[in-house]
């Protein structure tokens, strides 16, 4: 299959660890030039290590904060100054703590969703004119299937996936007038850091972290990033053209629901 990527510039936040990572190299692997942003610099720094060969495409690795606005008018100014366009937006950097609703305070839920759903909005409001004037662009949010199965003690991070399944498709409704293509995945467990963290805090009722990643889907297993990334790819490229304001699953059937 041929994914038509090459030449095409992609931003990636939280390019610099697990899916982010994964779909990075991915996309420098079809000859992409590509930005990544996170906020550390070691993973910044392995992560343009382990590029080093991989494809044809140019790699850049800046470190920013996108829970800081400034921060991300910073990212997109340089991969512009950079690489001259932005083809395609890989919405990522995200997380959320779990926890019992009564232990999680205003500031908690405020500081996960400025940058689980602000950052995502922000990225997009700041991309999105410059794919409008081209007249073209692809933008890709990883959202998550917490948003698809309310479950009581990840709350925070459901609530904000389902905030940006709805706004894929709205954006989705006001990028079609001008050819800026927006759609959402739903990853269920994937195995990274972020995964591996929240293993041991639900296998507290018992179990090792193990055994309960095991149980989490159907399959018996948990994806691999590069899975994700796979996606990724697939649905940034010309293959997926006729794929709009879409949100498609990948969880091993965790998620057997009519709408995910
Ligand atoms: N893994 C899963 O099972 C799963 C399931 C559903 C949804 N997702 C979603 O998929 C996305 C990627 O998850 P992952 O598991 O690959 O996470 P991960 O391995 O923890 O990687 C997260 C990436 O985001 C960066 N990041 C975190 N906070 C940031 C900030 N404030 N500013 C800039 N960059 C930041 C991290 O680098 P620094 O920490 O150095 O900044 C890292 O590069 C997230 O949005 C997550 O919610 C994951």
């Amino acid at each position: 299959m041929q994914l038509e990527l090459e030449n095409k510039v992609v931003l990636v936040t939280g390019g610099s660890k697990g899916i982010g990572r994964a779909a990075a190299l991915g996309f420098l692997a079809e000859g992409e030039a590509v930005l990544i942003c996170a906020r550390g610099s070691e993973a910044l720094d392995e992560t343009v290590a382990l590029a080093q060969g991989v494809g044809r495409g140019r790699l850049i690795a800046m470190q920013a904060d996108l829970t800081q606005a400034e921060a991300i008018k910073n990212v997109v100014a340089r991969c512009r100054e950079e690489f001259g366009r932005i083809d395609i937006l890989v919405n990522n950097a995200g997380s959320a703590r779990p926890g019992p609703f009564l232990d999680i305070s205003d500031e908690d839920w405020t500081e996960d969703w400025t940058l689980k759903f602000f950052g995502y909005v922000r990225m997009a409001r700041e991309v999105f004119p410059h794919m409008q004037q081209q007249g073209s662009g692809v933008m890709v949010n990883i959202i998550g299937t917490g948003g698809l199965r309310p479950i009581a003690n990840y709350m925070v991070g459901g609530a904000a996936n389902a905030a940006l399944n709805h706004f894929t498709k709205a954006l989705a409704a006001e990028g079609a007038q001008h050819g800026v293509r927006v759609v959402g995945i739903n990853p269920g467990p994937i195995l990274t850091e972020r995964l591996q963290k929240f293993a041991s805090v639900f296998s507290q009722g018992g179990g090792s972290p193990e055994e309960t990643l095991r149980k989490m889907t159907p399959l018996g297993r948990v994806g691999e990033a590069e899975e994700v990334a796979d996606l990724i790819l697939f649905l940034s490229s010309a293959r997926a053209a006729f794929i709009h304001g879409a949100n498609i699953t990948i969880d091993g059937g965790a998620n057997p629901g009519l709408m995910g």
